[in-house]
């Protein structure tokens, strides 16, 4: 066919963004895909919600099933947020014969065992760039470019929201409540962001890295983790007269044939690349036996940087390549685990 024909569950910060570049920049699309990408539905809850975005009329409809039992629809884009009914939906849009591609990493670090498997027995894609990292094409990187290396070592910021607050404290001395707000403002915080700032989000991100880098299978529960929420204003400043950042790192290396996996607030050096990320930007240090290090930084969170990956996912099932990200998974059995070590 000429043109593959997609929708949007869920039309908040990401998803309007994704529906801007489809529908803004078709050309774009058009040009990498060789074919149209059109957008069929945008699923909503609230019909009435101002979405910052002119939809083409028809598009807009708060009917998940007018999305699954429409033959017509070729890949859905899950940016609904959550566990349930996003989990649901995902199962029974593969069921309808459809491709998948998300940025929901909390579905994916709690369900992925079983949609990747459900995915595989149907002989469907799920690609999820977008779920780590926001904009900076980490998962790519770590499960294609690098895959002829043993990985070391993979140690980042991977919260843009809590790397945001922490900035924005530390060089502005503003206050962490008011921070807070600011970055949910700015679309970078979770519907919970909770989950940002008690580490939980970096946890999940990590786990779904450790997978992809180290072919281990991780309960993102096991992760010794705490986050920026007890930070105290006087330890950014002493850790700054010090000649030193506190940033939330997640950690995960190899020790010994085992795998330490970590996150929490951790002194970094000033001057060093990873001290001097701010703002909602990302960052990840990779270490393979081969290449040696290579340092990944971008924004992690906010509406395009996000969309960018996703329509990138989206383009590369227009074009039918199989997304890299459902190879590995199949390479990596689920017999190949390694061990969560707490780390001191
Ligand atoms: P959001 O702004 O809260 O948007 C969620 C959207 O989903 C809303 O449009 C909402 O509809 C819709 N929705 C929720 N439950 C629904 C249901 N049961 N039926 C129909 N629609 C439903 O979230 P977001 O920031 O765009 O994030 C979306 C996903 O991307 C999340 O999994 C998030 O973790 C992930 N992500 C976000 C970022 C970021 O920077 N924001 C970056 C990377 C990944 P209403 O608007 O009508 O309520
Ligand atoms: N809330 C997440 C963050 C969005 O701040 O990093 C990107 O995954």
């Amino acid at each position: 066919p000429s043109r593959t024909n997609v929708a949007i569950l869920g039309m908040g910060t990401v998803g309007a963004g994704v529906a801007r570049l489809l529908i803004d920049h078709g050309d774009r699309t058009a040009r990498h895909a060789g074919k149209t990408i059109w957008l069929s539905k945008a699923v909503v809850r609230d019909l009435n919600k101002p979405r910052g975005i002119d939809l083409p009329e028809g598009i807009l409809t708060d009917s998940i099933d007018e999305v699954l039992e429409d033959p017509e629809i070729d890949v859905v884009i899950q940016l609904m947020g959550g566990l349930s009914p996003a989990r649901e939906v995902m199962l029974r849009a593969m069921e309808a014969g459809k491709d998948i591609v998300t940025a929901n990493k909390a579905l994916l670090a709690e369900h992925g065992g079983e949609l990747f498997t459900r995915a595989r027995q149907l002989g469907r894609s799920i690609a999820f760039e977008a779920a780590v990292a926001g904009g900076v094409p980490i998962i790519a990187n770590v499960s294609q470019c690098l895959s002829a290396n043993q990985i070391l070592s993979l140690e980042g910021i991977l919260n843009g929201t809590s790397n945001f607050i922490v900035s924005q404290m530390d060089e502005k001395g503003a206050g962490y409540d008011e921070t807070v707000k600011v970055a949910q403002d700015l679309g970078y915080a979770e519907a919970d962001p909770a989950m940002d700032v008690d580490g939980t989000d970096a946890a999940q991100k990590l786990a779904i890295l450790s997978h992809l880098a180290f072919g281990a299978t991780v309960d993102w529960r096991d992760i010794p983790r705490s986050g920026i929420d007890g930070l105290d204003p006087a330890d950014l400043r002493y850790a700054s007269q010090l000649g030193y950042r506190i940033k939330l790192l997640a950690i995960a290396r190899l020790v010994d044939g085992e795998l330490e996996l970590s996150v929490g607030p951790t002194l970094v050096r000033k001057g060093t690349p990873m001290a001097e990320v701010r703002d909602a930007y990302n960052a990840i240090r990779v270490v393979g036996d081969a290449v040696g290090p290579v340092f990944y930084h971008g924004l992690g969170a906010g509406q395009m940087p996000t969309a960018s990956a996703v329509v990138a996912d989206v383009i590369d099932m227009a074009v039918g390549r199989t997304p890299i990200t459902f190879q590995t998974l199949e390479y990596f059995s689920e017999d190949r685990p390694a061990r969560a070590v707490q780390r001191d």
